[in-house]
């Protein structure tokens, strides 16, 4: 059987280089291994807590346009927008009659987000997992790549769909595998190397946005945060520097070597030369991003008609799957 992927971000702030080098850029090498792959733009996620309702398009055009300028090849993977494909939110409500409250109330994200007033947070924010599931259900995706951070979502996807092949006696739901990248992927604040580069992190000093110049890319690295001491000479010395390990892993994930590789080029000089090295290869591959986004956001019309193809092929296989789904749950129809 192929693989099919399905992956999804949310349009909250802008991407910066850790969801490019964590995320983007392996889907990308999924498409090019030859997978079938669809990347949703979770909008209705997004609106589970406070968001700018004048802004939500042009944020969903931004993500979508960031998937494209990454590499998401829109012939050859399936781009859509979640709300532009009703079938999710329909599922849901059908995958919630089979979800435990006692399974969502341990959902650490949930947690974390409702904060100590839990009376106070919306359904929406509660039942977010079970549109993530839906998502993931809806496409009998086989393989799902994500971050640490949604690996229990899934795990209750899977819970899910496995419920409902033995509530309806069926083997209808594929139960998806997450693929997990490891630790060489995960890209650190430039101001704190234990904690992960973050969209909503305060300090834009902390992190690349894609939508970065030139300029402020050589200003941010410049400034990242460093030890001392001059580049590590041994993986086991950059390992016990949190600061020098994201600097050397960035600069291994994109010029796609080892951090041995780096270690032997640069272990033993200063910091000061590395950053240099590092900004301009970062430039490098960061400005033909970039650029491409700018042309998608600068004129919509091409970006729209992308989205408006990837819904209606999104809906080819997400609507004879809800179909069986109302049938074995056995709806008059
Ligand atoms: N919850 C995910 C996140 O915040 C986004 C997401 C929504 C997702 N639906 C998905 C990821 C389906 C993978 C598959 O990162």
């Amino acid at each position: 059987m192929t693989k099919r992927i399905l992956s999804c971000m949310q349009p909250t702030a802008h991407l910066h280089l850790g969801n490019y080098l964590g995320a983007l850029k392996n889907w990308v090498d999924l498409q090019n291994d030859g997978a079938q792959c669809l990347y949703g733009v979770v909008d209705l996620h997004a609106i589970t807590v406070a968001y700018d309702h004048t802004h939500l398009k042009q944020a969903t055009r931004e993500i979508a346009a960031a998937y494209i300028a990454g590499g998401v090849d829109p012939s050859k993977s399936t781009l859509f927008v979640q709300s532009s494909v009703p079938e999710h939110s329909q599922l849901m409500w059908l995958l919630g009659t089979m979800t435990q409250l006692g399974k969502l109330e341990r959902m650490t994200q949930f947690k974390d987000k409702a904060g100590k007033d839990k009376e106070r947070a919306s359904m929406g924010l509660f039942s977010y997992p079970v549109l993530m599931a839906a998502d993931i259900l809806l496409y009998q995706a086989t393989h799902v790549p994500v971050g640490e951070d949604q690996k229990q979502h899934l795990e209750l996807a899977r819970e899910i769909a496995s419920t409902f092949n033995h509530r309806y006696d069926a083997e209808f739901f594929t139960v998806p595998e997450p693929i997990i990248k490891g630790e060489g992927a995960r890209v650190m604040s430039l101001r704190d190397g234990n904690a992960k580069m973050s969209k909503s992190a305060e300090s834009d000093m902390s992190r690349i946005n894609l939508t970065d110049d030139p300029d402020a890319i050589v200003k941010k690295f410049r400034k990242a945060k460093t030890d001392s001491e001059p580049v590590p000479e041994s993986i086991e010395n950059m390992n016990s520097r949190p600061e020098a390990k994201n600097l050397i892993t960035i600069y291994a994930v994109l010029a796609e070597t080892s951090p041995e590789a780096v270690i032997n080029e640069f272990g033993g000089q200063g910091f000061g030369t590395f950053k240099a090295a590092l900004s301009d290869l970062a430039v490098d591959k960061l400005a033909p991003i970039t650029k491409r986004m700018n042309e998608l956001m600068g004129d919509t019309d091409e970006l729209d008609n992308i989205l408006a193809a990837g819904a209606r092929s999104a809906r080819e296989i997400a609507s004879p799957v809800l179909d069986e789904v109302t049938t074995i749950m056995g709806f008059w129809k």
